[in-house]
């Protein structure tokens, strides 16, 4: 199978996949395992398999950030979305983008749960997903960005404003709707797929995030933000975002 068949975050796949016993897919090699549609194995969502070191993004990102963010941060979400969906059985059949793009339709105590632990868990997931040094834009994407935004620097140039802009906490993402490539911004823990319109579903694919939480920089690049978004740029891994547009 394709490595492209692996990541198909989009918003239509969430609908259109039957659920597997086995709901985690190889990714690259066998190391590295990304959900494909996340589900919950025996009832619990476990930390997906970094196939990287913590020091592996250094000098961009470093290691203590890195093993705090993936082990205590991260973690801290599955803890609470696992604690959440316990009381749902409902729920905890379904794959986490099927219930971001239902949450209007979800009780209001799961809710809360699944829009802050559901996308701290899923929005984690995606991040390191794409994390890699030296790896470079790929003819898709750059087609993409000079149709969206001109050229490669003015993309580049109109996230790294969308995601200063980010007032407290929240994602940057670059989604990809209608042929077009658009930057928008998330408060908190929500994600693209929370707010999607529903008539557009199929034609959403989530392709690039950023976290703009403090805790995911501030060790490194303290009250610094925009250092933190530039940095980004030389560890976005490529290949993976070529695959998700695919
Ligand atoms: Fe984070």
């Amino acid at each position: 199978m394709e490595r492209k068949d692996f990541i198909k975050t989009t918003l239509g796949l969430g609908l259109g996949i039957i659920a597997t016993s086995n709901p985690f897919k190889a990714f690259g090699n066998n190391d590295y395992l990304v959900p494909d549609e996340m589900l919950p194995i025996n009832g619990k969502y476990e930390l997906p398999k970094l196939n990287y070191a913590y020091n592996a993004l250094e000098p961009y990102i470093d290691a203590q950030t890195m093993e705090i963010h993936y082990t205590k941060h991260h973690q801290a979400y599955i803890t609470k979305l696992n604690e959440g969906l316990s009381k749902d059985p409902n729920a905890i059949q379904k794959s986490l983008e099927s219930l971001f793009l239902d949450l209007d339709k979800q009780s209001k105590e799961l809710i809360p749960v699944l829009r802050n632990h559901g996308g701290g868990h899923w929005n984690h997931s995606f991040f390191w997903e794409q994390l890699k040094v030296g790896t470079a834009v790929g003819p898709n994407f750059q087609a993409l960005a000079i149709k969206s935004f001109g050229s490669i620097e003015m993309f580049w140039n109109t996230f790294t404003k969308m995601a200063s802009s980010i007032f407290g906490s929240g994602w940057c993402w670059v989604i990809l709707q209608n042929g077009q490539l658009k930057i928008v911004n998330t408060p908190n823990q929500e994600n693209p797929l929370m707010n999607a319109p529903k008539a557009a579903k199929d034609k959403i694919k989530i392709v690039i995030g950023l976290d703009v939480w403090e805790h995911a920089y501030y060790l490194k690049y303290q009250n610094k933000r925009v250092d933190y978004i530039n940095s980004f740029w030389n560890v976005i891994n490529w290949e993976v975002v070529e695959n998700r547009i695919i």
